[in-house]
């Protein structure tokens, strides 16, 4: 069909598209470069773009790119991100069962992030996909989530992607 007529090799804008076989232009690249400087520096980043601009794509690159021995990459998309359902999604990723109260999750949440850096030496980088769907409370408790040691230290790399329009 169209593949043939256009020499393609594979259906394009599909979402298995491996992803060291993207198109790489250089503002990818420079994304891409400034996501790995968030991720080594502990960082907040923000990715922006319009629907299917490559946005999630982009993040699974650089999931793959980032060193599984060096970072811990958590990754979070969910259109109704409570503060309860953000740690219990944070906790499960690192083989944790939340405990109920939203306070008590962030305490444990807070205590597996500093095992994590001081024993296994792991650098966290949250990614939270659809991100211009998080409402007011949710921004708030990110806000004080990255406040540790009265905000003179950054717990994880945070990167919240989503749509330019909405933010
Ligand atoms: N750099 C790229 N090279 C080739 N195809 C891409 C690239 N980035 C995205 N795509 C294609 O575009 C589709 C939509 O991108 P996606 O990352 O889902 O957009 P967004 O998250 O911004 O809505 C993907 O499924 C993929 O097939
Ligand atoms: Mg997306």
């Amino acid at each position: 069909m169209f593949e043939t007529f256009y020499s393609l090799r594979r259906t394009p804008f599909t979402r298995d598209l491996p992803t060291d076989e993207l198109y790489l232009p250089v503002m990818l690249e420079e994304t891409l470069e400034r996501l790995a400087y968030a991720a080594e520096r502990q960082l907040f980043a923000v990715v922006t773009g319009d629907c299917g601009t490559g946005k999630t794509t982009t993040i699974r690159r650089i999931t793959e790119v980032l060193n599984a021995k060096t970072y811990k990459v958590m990754y979070l998309s969910d259109s109704k991100l409570t503060p309860r359902h953000f740690y219990k999604g944070l906790l499960e990723q690192l083989g944790c069962e939340a405990k109920f109260y939203r306070g008590d999750a962030k305490r444990q949440l807070h205590r597996e992030i500093e095992l994590m850096r001081g024993l296994h030496h792991l650098k966290p980088c949250v990614i939270v996909d659809e991100a211009h769907l998080l409402d007011r409370e949710m921004l708030e408790e990110v806000r004080f989530l990255l406040n540790v040691r009265m905000d003179s230290e950054s717990p994880m790399a945070l990167i919240l992607v989503g749509q330019l329009s909405d933010f």
